[in-house]
């Protein structure tokens, strides 16, 4: 049975900070080869067969008008080594800077689409967009994962696809702040394995 309201909670203003969000770095690149790296916190998974993810990117950003042209696109997963970046790449806008010249990051070659993968970032998923979804202030790009890269040092053994989370170093985003991950506390499904 539903109890009554909570003496305990106040009504607060909605809001899409959600914490943690995941942070990555989309890579682009126009018609003219010009290449553009955005930072997100937007990444959503949608689909399993075939990979499927989404990306948020606001109408105003020169990210959005060149993956709305080319439907195309690479996430970059960076590392905490390269926080500097992440966050002058979520400050500056492509429109005004090349963003790979003024990080001197190395912008390599994928399989399948023309935007370039981030080598300093240890894992890349080349994305084909699928659908967008027009929202008010921001494009919702639905897109599949064609292929993922990822450096041999954060898998557990190169045969393996398992990845060390420890190793990979990923960073996150906690309401205004960025955050590392530092402790696992359980694998997903404990509960019935104890039974
Ligand atoms: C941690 C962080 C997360 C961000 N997440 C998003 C996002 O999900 N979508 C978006 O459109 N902009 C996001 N931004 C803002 C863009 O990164 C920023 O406006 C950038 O300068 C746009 O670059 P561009 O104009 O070259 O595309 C984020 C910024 C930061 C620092």
């Amino acid at each position: 049975m539903i109890k009554g309201k909570s003496p305990k909670k106040v009504a607060i203003t909605p809001t899409i900070n959600f914490y943690p969000l995941p942070i990555v770095l989309i890579t682009c690149t126009d018609i003219d080869y010009k290449l553009n790296i955005i930072t997100i916190s937007s990444l959503g998974i949608a689909n399993e067969d075939p990979p499927l993810i989404t990306i948020a990117l606001h109408k105003e950003r020169h990210s959005n008008k060149i993956v709305k042209k080319t439907m195309e696109f690479v996430v970059n997963i960076p590392n905490e080594s390269l926080l500097e970046h992440v966050d002058f790449f979520g400050m500056v806008s492509g429109e005004r800077i090349d963003k790979f010249e003024a990080s001197s990051l190395t912008p390599t070659m994928g399989d399948h689409v023309i935007a370039p993968l981030i080598e300093e970032c240890p894992c890349n998923l080349e994305c084909r967009v699928k659908s967008v979804l027009s929202l008010y202030s921001h494009n919702l790009f639905i897109a599949e994962i064609l292929a993922m890269h990822i450096d041999i040092q954060v898998l557990k053994n190169n045969s393996s696809k398992k990845i060390k989370m420890d190793a990979l170093k990923p960073l996150i985003r906690m309401f205004d702040e960025y955050w590392s991950i530092k402790k696992k506390i359980a694998p997903i499904g404990f509960t019935l394995r104890k039974t």
